[in-house]
């Protein structure tokens, strides 16, 4: 009773808050219905702290329960976890990271360059990976095993001939006096020199050796060629020579006598 009047008086002292109204009448030990408001209070409070302290409870087992189910599936899970190796190729676990021993014709951090990667055919052969290599398939014209033989890799056009590529063949530019696909017409190609000459090739032209009696450029001039035989004889060319044969009336050589 004194405490709680000296309290009374001093709250009256205050200016009455609603808070110090409430603090005053639950300070009240003789209201009975404010004891029994106050257990029914402190009763709810003890159950609300339960509940509270319950649910924070289940959610920290579920916490620790999917925490540690994930270390787990951490403590799995290596940097060679994802197949990061390409092509077979063999993973080692390097510090935090990874390395890949590729097999035999592979090549890349992951393997994943294959023996047809590079420019393996070249014009416009077709890759195929075979094996640890590679197998080209050429377009018409080409062969070697990158398709590196064009159709002039070969000097199709002789006696330097400029050889060009022309599709899936080639063209030959031949020097003066040489003609054919592949320049093999030389100027002594269509026997220039007549009468056993020989032929031989000078510059972009000929030049014939002739046989004995026989004279010109393509040896086209025989022993009778210029009309040896006189007075309507008959020339016949004779080995390296000419005999005639005369008329009635005339003899001689070329039938010059009488
Ligand atoms: C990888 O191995 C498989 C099975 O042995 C095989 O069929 C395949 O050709 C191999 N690949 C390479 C690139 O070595
Ligand atoms: C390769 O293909 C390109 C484009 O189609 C073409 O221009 C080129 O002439 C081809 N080369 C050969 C050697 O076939
Ligand atoms: C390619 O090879 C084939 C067969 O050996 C041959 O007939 C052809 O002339 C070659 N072509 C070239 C451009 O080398
Ligand atoms: C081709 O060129 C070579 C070297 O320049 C030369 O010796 C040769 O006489 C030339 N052949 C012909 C047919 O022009
Ligand atoms: C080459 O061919 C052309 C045209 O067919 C012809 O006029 C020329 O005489 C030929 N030359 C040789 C050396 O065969
Ligand atoms: C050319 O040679 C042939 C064969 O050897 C011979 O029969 C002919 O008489 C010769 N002609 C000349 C003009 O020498
Ligand atoms: C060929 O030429 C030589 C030298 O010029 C001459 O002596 C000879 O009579 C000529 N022969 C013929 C068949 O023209
Ligand atoms: C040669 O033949 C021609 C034409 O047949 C003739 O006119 C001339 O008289 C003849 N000469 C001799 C010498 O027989
Ligand atoms: C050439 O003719 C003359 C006169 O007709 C004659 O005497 C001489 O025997 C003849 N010679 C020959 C080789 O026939």
């Amino acid at each position: 009773m004194e405490t709680f009047r000296e309290y009374d008086e001093l709250f009256k002292e205050d200016q009455e808050t609603k808070d110090n109204k409430f603090r005053k009448i639950w300070k009240n030990p003789n209201s009975i219905d404010m004891q029994n408001s106050r257990k029914r209070c402190l009763r709810r409070f003890g159950t609300l702290l339960v509940t509270i302290t319950t649910f924070l409870g289940v959610l920290l087992i579920i916490y620790y329960g999917v925490s540690s189910s994930n270390q787990i599936a951490e403590s799995q899970e290596t940097p060679c976890s994802g197949d990061p190796c390409l092509h077979n190729g063999t993973c080692t676990v390097l510090g935090n990271s990874f390395n890949c021993a590729c097999v035999d014709g592979y090549n890349g951090i992951h393997c994943e360059e294959t023996p047809c990667s590079w420019d393996s055919c070249l014009n416009n052969g077709t890759c195929t990976v075979l094996g640890n290599s590679f197998n080209c398939a050429c377009v018409d014209g080409y062969n070697g095993t990158q398709c590196e033989e064009t159709p002039c890799s070969r000097d199709p056009c002789l006696y330097n001939g400029t050889c060009t590529v022309l599709g899936n063949s080639f063209s030959c530019a031949c020097l003066d006096g040489y003609n054919g696909t592949q320049c093999e017409e030389t100027p002594c190609f269509r026997d220039p020199c007549l009468h056993n000459g020989t032929c031989t090739v000078l510059g972009n032209s000929f030049n014939c050796a002739c046989v004995d009696g026989y004279n010109g450029t393509r040896c086209e001039e025989a022993p009778c060629s210029r009309d040896p035989c006189l007075h309507n004889g008959t020339c016949t060319v004779l080995g390296n020579s000419f005999n005639c044969a005369c008329v009635d009336g005339y003899n001689g050589t070329q039938c010059e006598g009488c």
